[in-house]
């Protein structure tokens, strides 16, 4: 007895085609660079500080962010992360959704989060300013704080 395939509700034209394979190729790649990422998350965040998830505060967060390394670090998984996520998402969407419009709808609100989410991370990392805490010195005695 033959078995009948449903068509796939993703689109279907040349130009779709490599795009599926691109994006196909960027869940691998990015999958791997984001097993080591989030190892090295963990380790730094959670795993080496003495007091574990206690240690997250204002003053590690600053100590981290101190430095450029972990400023790219940071922001390089979050894009990878979200990209990567939103993009399986919307893998998801298009195997699920029967109606096209709701496909769409689906697909183009999660990109509009994941670009309102990237935009707003980002602001966060690169705009973070340790000296609005008075007591800053006291963990960063190098900092050198304007006013
Ligand atoms: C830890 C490292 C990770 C690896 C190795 C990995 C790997 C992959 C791969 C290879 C796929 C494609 C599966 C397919 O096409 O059938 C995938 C799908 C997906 N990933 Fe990841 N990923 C990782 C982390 C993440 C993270 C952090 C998120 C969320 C932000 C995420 C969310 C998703 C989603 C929603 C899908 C679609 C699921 C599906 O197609 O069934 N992944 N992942």
């Amino acid at each position: 007895m033959a078995v009948i395939i449903e068509q796939p509700n993703a689109p279907r034209s040349r130009k779709g085609a490599q795009w599926e394979k691109r994006a196909w190729i960027f869940m691998r790649v990015s999958g791997i660079i984001l097993v080591g990422m989030i190892i090295g998350h963990l380790m730094v965040n959670l795993v080496l500080p003495e007091r574990g998830v206690k240690s997250i505060d204002f003053a590690f967060v600053a100590g981290k962010w101190a430095s450029p390394f972990w400023q790219v670090y940071d922001g390089i998984l979050l894009w990878l992360a979200l990209i990567h996520g939103t993009n399986g998402m919307r893998t998801l969407v298009n195997d699920y959704t029967e109606r096209e419009w709701l496909r769409k709808a689906l697909n183009v609100t999660l990109w509009v989060v994941a670009a309102a989410l990237i935009v707003l991370g980002t602001l966060v990392i690169t705009t973070f300013d340790p000296c609005i805490d008075p007591n800053v010195h006291e963990y960063l005695p190098e900092l050198v704080c304007k006013g």
